[in-house]
């Protein structure tokens, strides 16, 4: 019956959290998957979100099903959260709660397969391998506009930009509002608003994949080129995820938006919406909801919470900076400063497949095949192994 199914080869990123777990070795590293892990070592249960689940248990509520698009306080929260003073009303915001980023991104492509046949969606090169396997799997044809420049580790904002200045009207368009994945290199303030001044020319729509906000700037600064969409009325999809900004992460807990400028067309936006999700998962799960809700919706606890991611992203920032100094200690004739110039969890050190091998093998130092480290799993107790063992493949 099943003789005709290939071996899987398994997932580039998730398999290496498999093989980690299996290593004996007591100095491993795991430096693979973007998770975040506190100065002790250790993935927080942030203090915000353990008052949220005293409170959540304290209630009690019966395990009913949710409706298809979600939690309606958590909706509302969430909404406010991503849009702030922009927050448009519900005749033009359609938002559904999703299984974290990865179900706002199936949500939001299948939705677009179905309304606008044989889709394409341009991806940055590189971008989040999952991004292929979600959007190929929901029927689109997926193409890439430059993005990464391997000679100055930095953007290629030129190729970017020319290459959006040629699609067509309707393109889909990948955009990360912060904190690239894996690159971690982000256009500036000014050259974003050239990227939207050329989304809105070309009337082009943007889908948003926001994983990561606040750990480049600030919440809010994160978020300025969706914001700014709405400000120039284009249209467009916006996931977004609390796995690692609440720690959630096996929660599964994220949210898809569609901003339509046209009035009234939210509804029916949002009833497809959650036609969408009745196909996939009939409705999603509470808890991860009831949490964030309880955060966002408490002053107190939402300033605590603010409080704490800007702590995640300090001390990512001070990992980043205690790498780079490490680094060209011991190889003075290469230059790291890329490494402070790239945000959020991941560096992209330009280590080739062979020489991410070695470190694993050798050293039971874990990163991604294409040379992205999650500076979230560095501490002081491991980072100057780190830079010695990164340092040891570099020489060769
Ligand atoms: C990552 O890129 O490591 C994260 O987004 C986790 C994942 O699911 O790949």
């Amino acid at each position: 019956m099943f003789s005709h199914l290939p071996p899987y080869a398994g997932d580039p990123i998730l398999s290496l959290m498999e093989q980690f777990q299996r290593d004996e070795r007591s100095n491993k590293v795991n430096l693979s998957i973007g998770i975040y892990t506190d100065g002790r070592g250790v993935v927080p249960v942030l203090p915000s979100v353990r008052t949220a689940a005293a409170a959540v248990a304290e209630v009690g509520a019966p395990y009913v099903y949710l409706p298809m698009e979600g939690h309606a306080a958590y909706r509302q929260a969430v909404a406010k959260l991503l849009f702030g003073a922009d927050l448009p009303s519900a005749e033009h915001l359609a938002i559904v709660q999703t299984l974290g980023g990865s179900g706002a991104l199936k949500v939001g492509a299948d939705l677009i397969a179905r309304f606008f046949p044989q889709p394409t969606i341009w991806l940055p090169d590189p971008t989040w391998d999952n991004h292929v396997g979600i959007f190929e799997g929901a029927g689109f044809k997926t193409e890439r506009y430059p993005y990464y420049d391997a000679q100055t580790k930095g953007l290629n904002f030129e190729g970017m930009l020319a290459k959006l200045d040629s699609l067509p009207k309707g393109a889909v368009v990948l955009l990360h509002p912060c904190c690239h994945n894996p690159t971690g290199v982000d256009p500036t303030r000014a050259q974003w608003e050239q990227i939207v001044d050329v989304l809105e020319k070309r009337g082009l729509l943007p889908f948003f994949d926001l994983a990561y906000q606040g750990f480049a700037e600030s919440l809010d600064e994160d978020i300025w080129p969706v914001r700014e969409a709405v400000r120039r009325q284009i249209p467009f999809f916006l996931s977004n995820s609390f796995s690692k900004i609440f720690s959630l992460y096996s929660e599964r807990i994220g949210a898809l938006s569609v901003f339509c400028p046209q009035a009234g067309q939210a509804a029916n936006v949002l009833g497809q919406l959650k036609l969408t999700v009745r196909r996939n998962y009939s409705s999603p799960a509470r808890n991860g909801a009831l949490l964030v809700a309880h955060v966002l919706g408490d002053d107190k606890l939402a300033t605590q919470w603010r409080a704490e991611v800007e702590e995640m992203r300090v001390r990512v920032r001070d990992m980043r900076v205690k790498l780079a100094s490490q680094l060209k200690s011991a190889v003075p004739d290469q230059d790291f400063s890329f490494l402070l110039r790239q945000n959020g969890m991941f560096g992209y050190t330009g280590l080739t497949s062979t020489q991410v091998d070695r470190l694993r093998e050798e050293f039971g130092v874990y990163a991604v095949g294409t040379g992205r480290i999650c500076v979230a799993g560095l501490n002081d107790s491991n980072v100057a192994r780190v830079a010695e063992t990164m340092a040891e493949v570099l020489r060769g």
